[in-house]
């Protein structure tokens, strides 16, 4: 959902040119919308801006973004909500003087009733967006108070909705202004210059000292200082907000795969490795866990592929832990949240931790005095830092834009505290929670070899699969949220209908469509109960002339029943999702590379949305 960066330095002080290291950034953050990008600095009486529509690597051809001079830059990168995705609409904006540049990830919801405002002062607009009011706000605002940062801060008070703004203008040209609601900012701290960004990938090369932003902050930064205010009153003693992230800069770049989607596909068996020993030694589990046990209800929610993780989680809450969790999908919280009351839990599942339809839901629960536990991969991320208890996976930073290893060691964790809560609630014996904990512990191991065997079988498949214009993914209880997950891996990347099903739906409708070739992709968990009903859904299908891919234990039953088959090594059901998940993202992906797509910027799409 755009992003954004910014870099100030004195001379000599940086490893490259502040353009460079803007230019370098922008391609680390293009993973959160890549319609159209821009770069901006102080020039003079002037800013100077370079834009234009298009990927960062073809502007940088077309117009040198990189190129641009001086020691104060800023850059975005576009996920386009108001104005189409052309040139004048890509970012940065600047006021009718030309020395004020402005940046945002966001919405601002009243850029309407401001704009008519400043159009009947004599501003004149050049783009269709909302955030081009901003520069002439703070213009207009200057006149009168002769002070940058005091225009600057009643500028923000003035806007609605939500913004991560960056502005620079050759009034203070040693300085990079910044005001942040709802959208994520950092500061990345540096000996000598300062980086303001979205996301922690923009900076790992240059420091791993941070200070997340939080809402309502605004403030400045110069090569060598940091000032921040809070918008309700009061200096912020920054310092206390420091801290050293724990991701390396290999985490954040391709390292020689082809693509992240596919680095992060490879990454699962240290993620959930990561993940395991994370959780082993986290106090914040138990405590989830007492939180679940007092509550009268629990609800967990999330989006896209997070759902897919909470859904296996109340799933899993039912079967082992004999206890209701009610699911629900996070842009439609209004639906839910009247139901809940102080005595209510809420989880909510976000990898980047800065969805906006999860925080959203998250608000709404709090305010009826609901507790919340968040399950997220980004330490400080928003919605963590809104909840009561944070247990955090340790995936490290996923760039490409379809979830992967989030997915995976999401699951660990939910597995985790549901066998946690299952064994405390009595429902569980301490044997039979160590032996699910044990499979959960080697599934990082497992996953090794799954990959290992599975992606050349995914490969030849994919040669099929991008002739096919449909596909169905089906199957029964803990195998449907990975149904899901499949299905929309095929869709978001390979742009293939793909749909999922609980297998006994199938004969309710959606069969209808199946005829000779058609295939179907049939997540069988490794358990005989399941295997027996959902033997009798594949002949359903073969009858129809459907052709049939099975993601099934090597030992299962069913292996004569399908088409093609991939083994998967024999262990526990409660892996599933670990387990049968990678060769579905392996087929997802190669299936989009042989249609020649690119798998990590899926059209449309940007990861981390924070608008709603
Ligand atoms: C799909 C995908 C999205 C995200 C969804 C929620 O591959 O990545 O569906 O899962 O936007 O994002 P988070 O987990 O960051 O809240």
């Amino acid at each position: 959902m755009c992003g954004i960066i910014g870099v100030i330095a004195l001379p000599g002080k940086t490893p490259y040119s502040p353009g460079v290291m803007v230019y370098r950034g922008l391609l680390r953050l293009e993973y959160r919308g890549y319609d159209s990008a821009g770069v901006a600095s102080i020039v003079g009486e002037h800013v100077r801006v370079l834009k234009g529509k298009g990927r960062i690597i073809d502007l940088e051809r077309r117009i040198g973004l990189s190129s641009i001079e001086g020691l104060t830059v800023i850059g975005h990168t576009r996920w386009a909500t108001h104005g189409t995705p052309s040139d004048r609409n890509a970012h940065p904006h600047i006021d009718c003087s030309g020395r004020i540049a402005v940046i945002h990830n966001g919405i601002i919801q009243n850029f309407r009733e401001l704009k008519k405002i400043l159009v009947e002062k004599g501003h004149v607009f050049r783009s269709d967006t909302d955030t081009e009011v901003f520069p002439h706000l703070v213009e207009e605002l200057y006149r009168d108070t002769n002070n940058l940062f005091e225009a600057f801060r009643k500028a923000v008070e003035m806007i609605d909705g939500s913004y991560a703004l960056i502005m620079i203008s050759s009034i203070e040209p040693d300085k990079i202004f910044f005001a942040k609601k709802d959208s994520p900012l950092i500061i990345g701290l540096g000996i000598g210059f300062n980086i303001l960004a979205s996301d922690i990938p923009a900076i790992l090369e240059y420091t791993r000292r941070i200070i997340t932003v939080r809402d309502g902050w605004l403030g400045y930064v110069t090569p060598t200082s940091i000032h921040i205010e809070d918008i309700r009153g009061g200096v912020v003693d920054w310092r206390r907000y420091i801290r050293v992230v724990e991701w390396s800069l290999e985490d954040a770049t391709r390292g020689g795969y082809a693509h992240f989607m596919l680095k992060e596909i490879h990454e699962q068996p240290r993620a959930l490795k990561d993940t395991y020993y994370g959780i082993l030694h986290d106090v914040a589990v138990g405590e989830a866990v007492k939180l679940m046990h007092d509550a009268d209800k629990i609800y967990v929610t999330a989006a896209g592929t997070s759902f897919h993780a909470s859904y296996y989680f109340s799933l899993l809450m039912s079967i082992l832990g004999k206890r209701l969790v009610i699911p629900f999908i996070a842009s439609e919280y209004e639906s839910y949240y009247l139901t809940a009351s102080d005595k209510d839990l809420l989880v909510v599942v976000s990898q980047s931790g800065e969805t906006m339809d999860a925080l959203k839901a998250l608000r709404a629960f709090r305010n009826r005095g609901a507790g919340v536990v968040a399950v997220s991969n980004v330490v400080d991320s928003a919605i963590p830092r809104e909840s009561n208890i944070a247990v955090y996976t340790r995936a490290g930073p996923e760039i490409g834009v379809a979830a992967t290893k989030t997915f995976t060691t999401q699951t660990l964790v939910l597995s985790w505290l549901a066998i946690a809560y299952a064994e405390a609630s009595g429902s569980l014996s301490k044997s039979e929670a160590d032996m699910l904990r044990g499979w959960l512990g080697r599934s990082g191991e497992v996953v090794g070899k799954i990959i290992a065997r599975l992606e050349p079988v995914a490969k030849r498949l994919a040669e099929w699969f991008r002739s096919v214009g449909n596909a169905y993914y089906l199957s029964r209880s803990i195998g449907v949220p990975v149904a899901m997950e499949g299905a929309l891996k095929l869709k978001e990347i390979a742009y293939i209908h793909a749909e999922a099903y609980p297998a006994g739906e199938s004969k309710h409708g959606p069969i209808a469509l199946v005829e000779e070739g058609f295939p179907v992709i049939f997540t069988i968990p490794n358990r005989e109960d399941l295997e027996k009903l959902l033997l009798g859904n594949i002949q359903e299908m073969k009858a129809r002339g459907a052709v049939i891919i099975g993601v099934a234990s090597e030992n299962t039953g069913l292996s004569d029943q399908l088409d093609y088959h991939f083994r998967i090594p024999d262990t526990h059901w409660i892996l599933t999702p670990i387990t049968h998940t990678p060769p579905q993202q392996l087929l997802a992906y190669y299936t989009a590379v042989s249609k020649g797509y690119d798998p990590d910027k899926p059209r449309n799409l940007a990861k981390t949305v924070t608008v709603e």
